[in-house]
């Protein structure tokens, strides 16, 4: 499989990796046979870092608040340039913090991803970086003996939001680089909607792709203003700021329910009578259905007998035969130009 040019753009220039070596944000674990040392790789990928674990001599680390990251503990701090600009500024707050006084920091983006842009953010902190490459389509920057920061805590880095939908209101815990941060995307809006006019039946529920875990809160509050018993919803995200926040936003609204890590449905969890989606129908900018797909493809298997999958897609998205063959029979709950919700009953 060929690597990320990201990761090639790296692989030109390893002459810059001295000491002990950071590589921060990794989105392909190849990179790691590639290179002639050993040290620490971060990705805030639990899929990313289930590849990375393989790798002999290199430890792993999974997101921003992993046990094992270790203040001023390495010479070379490898920043891969993340897709949200204010991701960036995180993980150059990370890296400083991890940084031996001395040390040197490199960061290596795409063009399209706009490399060129977060340079500023890169010169706020090193304002001696130098670019020393161009090619793969990527820039290299560096800069020597940058400044360690003295402190890292992520909860200074966490925001609140209060979100309200049908009258139920929650706060949502937002990190940088998580989904629809500050806001309700429209598309959990709707799904929420269903499920005060079509309760699902009692749980426990799974959230499959929690993010800040929205819908289990929203569910818990729902629950109290009705007079329900309170419900557990269960949340699995890939994304270590999505595990973070979810479980921040269950703490913060009284939630039950576990939050997994995990890419995909999580393997020996166990069967679940209602399972929940807002899927992913991205990656980096270009749709990508296949998580989508293969989630449908695997979800009767998590699912009690006769139990539902309800979600909330693009109107143009071609969720709904996969989810007859897949699932059983599917009901439109709501549906317009740009959003529908779909629900189907595991045959039994
Ligand atoms: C459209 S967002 C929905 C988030 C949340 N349910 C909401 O409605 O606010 C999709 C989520 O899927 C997660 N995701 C992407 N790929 C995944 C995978 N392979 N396994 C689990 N979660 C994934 C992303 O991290 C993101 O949080």
């Amino acid at each position: 499989m060929s690597l990320p040019n990201s990761h090639e753009a790296l692989l030109r220039n390893r002459h810059l990796l001295q000491g002990r070596v950071a590589l921060l944000g990794v989105i392909a674990g190849e990179l790691l046979a590639d290179l002639p040392i050993a040290g620490m790789a971060m990705s805030e990928n639990a899929g990313v870092c289930a590849g990375l674990a393989v790798r002999e001599k290199w430890q792993v680390c999974f997101g921003y608040d992993d046990p094992a990251l270790v203040a001023g503990s390495f010479d070379t701090l490898v920043v891969f340039l993340p897709k949200a600009r204010a991701e960036l500024d995180l993980r150059l707050a990370l890296a400083r913090w991890l940084a031996f006084p001395g040390a040197r920091l490199v960061l290596v983006g795409e063009k399209k991803e706009g490399i060129a842009g977060a340079v500023k953010q890169l010169k706020a902190v090193a304002p001696e970086a130098t670019k020393t490459d161009s090619a793969r389509h990527c820039q290299v920057w560096c800069a020597d003996a940058i400044e360690p920061l003295p402190e890292f805590t992520l909860e200074s880095w966490m925001t609140w939001t209060h979100i309200d939908c049908k009258s139920v209101g929650i706060d949502v815990a937002g990190l940088p680089g998580i989904f629809s941060l500050g806001e309700l995307d429209e598309g959990t809006r709707r799904l929420l909607e269903t499920l005060d006019d079509y309760p699902p039946g009692a749980g426990p529920i799974l959230d499959f792709a929690c993010g800040a875990g929205v819908l289990g809160a929203w569910l818990h509050r729902w629950c109290e203003r009705q007079g329900h018993p309170p419900v557990t919803v269960d949340g699995v995200d890939v994304q270590s700021q999505a595990v973070i926040c979810a479980r921040a936003t269950y703490r913060r609204n009284g939630v039950s329910g576990r939050i997994l890590a995990s890419d995909g449905l999580p393997a020996g969890e166990g069967t679940w009578p209602v399972i929940l989606s807002n899927p992913p129908f991205h990656s980096g900018v270009r749709t990508d259905l296949s998580m989508t797909e293969r989630f449908l493809r695997e979800v009767v298997r998590h699912l009690a007998p006769g139990g539902e999958v309800r979600l909330v897609a693009n109107s143009f998205l071609p969720y709904e035969p996969l989810m007859k063959r897949c699932i059983g029979p599917v009901e439109r709950l709501q549906e317009d130009r740009r959003f529908t919700v779909y629900r189907a009953f595991r045959r039994s």
